[in-house]
């Protein structure tokens, strides 16, 4: 092995610049630092970047502060459970998820009392992003008229194919059957959605995905206005962050009011309370109703004020997220090992991940690969085991054998824009020779 000045690489520190760091400041001092004028703002600004709402707004005109389908809450896990309560899901039904994920994809829908069924991926994934994409066919099969929803996930920031996504949904249209209203506020609201989409719904765990777009109808789409509904994650390790956070965006259904939807958000992420905080500090207005027993996941002033500096930041750290990738991708052609694409003609991913697969080798292997980079300081990981490996899923990957086979060789090495040429240049001389040490 080739002599290198040792270097330690983390995986996935956040980049978080002075800017980030007045903001918060800026925030703190205000007076104002649970939801309020900079979650508002950044609702807004997201809207118009994901293309849901209007590049020009004025924060001043609009006295709901309606944002433009784009809710931001605590984490990504509460996006997705608010964005499958708004559309009903309930003891019942089930929904379709890859067994290819992190837990929160299925963990949401079990929350809301839903049976998870899990479809394998394709062989290798998809052939030309060689993304872990569900496997479309197995899928259609799966469909029965209890399913509800399928949960797309844009793993490492690349798109699936929605085009054939809706139109699986769309070919199961005469046997879905829509939510009938029990009565209730909410019931009624999701009964409405379910009723005007008359099909299962096209839900996207978008965690890693934000600024993605992919070219659907010859028109470029982000994510977030492309399925039914999507959940983004600003967590620590994201692309984006405010330190733990994310949003829920939906798309316009036909005859429902956006203005509705996006209160019956607000009501589900604070007790189901009528008034927030906000609005209770006006002039007499102390008074509140509960419409009803719901969950408490809003965003802080203090983390948007993060996601705003890092909003302004993103063109930036995407563009050096690609520079990286540019780099990796050559390491990995001239070794012959597989690795994402994660810009096509018709898709731009966000960059999110770095996954590699290493032909030929078996999980210890592939461990002792992960422990021989760890000894000269680079953090990498395993994105994903797959979830009917774990515990809680009954710790059984037997009918998923696409899954096993893409995790058992898969390495995720560190992208990040901390990350100095020189680091990458580092990343990619230890790979090297630790590829050939274990081949
Ligand atoms: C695919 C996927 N979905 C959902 C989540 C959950 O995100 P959060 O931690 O913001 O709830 C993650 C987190 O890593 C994820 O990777």
């Amino acid at each position: 092995m080739r002599k290198l000045e040792r270097r330690q690489i983390p995986f996935s520190p956040p980049d978080i610049s002075e800017a980030e760091i007045e903001e918060v400041c800026n925030a703190l001092r205000s007076g104002w630092i649970t939801t309020g004028p900079r979650t508002k703002l950044l609702e807004r600004r997201l809207a118009a970047y994901i293309e849901t709402g209007d590049t020009f707004f004025d924060t001043e005109s609009d006295p709901d502060r309606w944002s433009n389908r784009v809710v931001c809450l605590n984490s990504a896990t509460a996006a997705e459970e608010l964005n499958l309560r708004i559309l009903g899901i309930k003891e019942g039904d089930e929904v379709i998820v890859p067994a290819y994920t992190y837990t929160a994809t299925a963990s949401a829908a079990i929350h809301c009392g839903a049976t998870v069924k899990f479809v394998d991926i394709r062989k290798d994934g998809d052939p030309i992003t060689h993304m872990p994409e569900i496997d479309y066919d197995a899928l259609e099969s799966m469909i029965s008229e209890k399913t509800k929803a399928i949960i797309a996930v844009d793993l490492a920031g690349i798109v699936c194919d929605y085009e054939k996504l809706f139109a699986i949904a769309y070919s199961k249209k005469s046997i879905f059957v829509p939510l009938k209203s029990d009565g209730s506020a909410l019931g009624e609201l999701s009964s409405r959605i379910q009723s005007s989409l008359g099909r299962i719904a096209v839900v996207c765990d978008a965690a890693h995905a934000l600024g993605a777009s992919r070219i659907i109808n010859g028109k470029r789409r982000y994510v977030g206005d492309i399925a039914d509904f999507t959940s983004f994650s600003f967590h620590a390790v994201k692309n984006f962050t405010t330190a733990e956070g994310g949003a829920a965006t939906w798309h316009a259904f036909d005859g429902v009011d956006n203005k509705e939807i996006y209160k019956f958000y607000q009501l589900l992420s604070l007790h189901g309370q009528n008034k927030d905080a906000l609005a209770k500090t006006k002039v007499g207005a102390w008074e509140y109703d509960i419409i009803g027993p719901w969950y408490k996941c809003n965003m802080t002033d203090i983390m948007a004020a993060i996601g705003l500096r890092q909003l302004d930041r993103y063109h930036g750290l995407l563009e050096r997220r690609a520079e990286i990738i540019n780099k990796y991708d050559k390491t990995c052609d001239e070794l012959g090992i597989s690795h994402l694409v994660h810009h096509t003609n018709y898709m731009n991913s966000s960059k999110h991940l770095y996954l590699i697969r290493i032909p030929g080798i078996d999980v210890e292997t592939r461990n002792l690969l992960i422990e021989k980079m760890a000894e000269k300081g680079i953090a990498t990981n395993v994105h994903y085991k797959p979830l009917p490996m774990m515990t809680a899923y009954g710790n059984d990957c037997s009918d998923y054998p696409n899954a096993y086979d893409y995790y058992k060789n898969l390495i995720t090495l560190p992208l990040h824009t901390l990350l100095s040429d020189e680091d990458v240049e580092y990343v990619c001389c230890v790979f090297k020779d630790v590829f050939c040490e274990v081949n």
